[in-house]
């Protein structure tokens, strides 16, 4: 049996780490993490950072990332470079890698990670609202990559990972929005691996399940007892933490996948091929209001 890598749950770093891969896996590389200040994002920068990576992490809130760069510098000696920067805003973008190149002199790997995301029925959501969503996942992921492109990646390569979910494998219940901007992500993901493989970057997604420990399920999660009944009776009978999921995506981004370009890398504890897809669920959210 695995043994469970460690995971806290809030926005702290671990306090004890085994290093499973090489600790120099990622020594010398420079990564730019949207979402970077929280969740799975934060996670993933400081397992980049635990393996030799700098890292630039970037989201709207600039308290949030400053905050999280000083805990990740803290726990592990690296440098990290924290921006306010709002993936829909392509000046925003183009001044944060701009500042990122000066302060690095280089970009090696994107991690798209920003997301926004909530329960809501389809006949409840507002026109905005499944624009904002579609806007934050699927244009903010093209926006940063497009800029990541044209500044760096196009002359030197690169990696590029985005960080998408299951939800729109088998048609999620209250999820219409979310689904359709992660399974737009991955279309994405495919089209941009053949078209710029040639330059030497690669472009994989990697779609987690439910994951403890983040703004996701807090917000997705539903029910906690109905949650732990699905959850149980999933092939690996658990949740899985940001650890587990940083991990996969070092893997993604590190040179042991060379030849790994256009996939989707689903770490879900094979969640998606039994997760009931509850219509009663839906029948009750619907009764109560559009903001759920
Ligand atoms: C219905 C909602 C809503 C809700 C907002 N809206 N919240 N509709 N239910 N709970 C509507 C608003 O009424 C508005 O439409 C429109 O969405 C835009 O809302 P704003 O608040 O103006 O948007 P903005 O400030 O840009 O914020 C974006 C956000 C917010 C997505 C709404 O929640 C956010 O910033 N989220 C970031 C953090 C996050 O979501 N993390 C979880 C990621 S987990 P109207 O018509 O009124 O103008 C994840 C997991 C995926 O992605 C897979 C899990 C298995
Ligand atoms: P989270 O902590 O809320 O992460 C989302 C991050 O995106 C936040 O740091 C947020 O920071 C940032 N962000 C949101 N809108 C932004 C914008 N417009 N511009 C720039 N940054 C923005 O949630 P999480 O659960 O860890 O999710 C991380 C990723 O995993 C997401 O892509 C999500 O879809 C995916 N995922 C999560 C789960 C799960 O179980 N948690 C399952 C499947 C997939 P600011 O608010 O400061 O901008």
């Amino acid at each position: 049996m695995d043994q469970l890598p460690p995971d806290v749950e809030e926005d702290d770093c671990l306090p004890d780490y085994r290093h499973l891969f090489c600790p120099d896996l990622l020594q010398g590389k420079v990564a730019f993490i949207t979402g970077g200040g929280s969740g799975i994002g934060f996670r993933i920068a400081e397992i980049f950072m635990r393996h030799g990576c700098r890292t630039v992490i970037v989201s709207r809130s600039l308290p949030r990332v400053l905050m999280a760069a000083k805990k990740l510098t803290a726990a592990t000696g690296q440098r990290c470079l924290p921006l306010s920067m709002d993936v829909r805003a392509p000046a925003a973008i183009m001044a944060a890698v701009d500042q990122a190149l000066k302060e690095f002199g280089k970009i090696d790997i994107l991690i798209n990670c920003a997301a926004g995301n909530f329960l809501c029925p389809a006949s409840a959501l507002s026109f905005n609202a499944f624009k904002t969503v579609v806007e934050i996942d699927t244009i903010g992921t093209f926006n940063v990559s497009r800029v990541l492109y044209e500044k760096f990646f196009q002359d030197h390569g690169g990696v590029i990972v985005n960080i998408t979910a299951t939800l729109s494998l088998r048609g999620q219940v209250l999820q219409v929005h979310a689904g359709c901007a992660k399974a737009a992500v991955d279309a994405m993901t495919r089209h941009l691996a053949v078209e710029w493989g040639p330059q030497n970057i690669r472009v994989n997604s990697l779609a987690p399940g439910p994951i403890s420990g983040t703004e996701g399920l807090r917000r997705l999660g539903g029910p906690q007892a109905r949650l732990s009944k699905m959850v149980l009776e999933s092939p690996l009978q658990r949740m899985g933490n940001k650890t587990e999921i940083a991990h996969s995506v070092l893997y993604l981004a590190s040179p042991l996948a060379s030849y790994v370009t256009g996939i989707v890398l689903v770490v879900d504890g094979g969640c998606w091929l039994t997760f009931p897809n509850d219509i009663k669920q839906l029948m009750n959210l619907e009764s109560t209001s559009a903001k759920l």
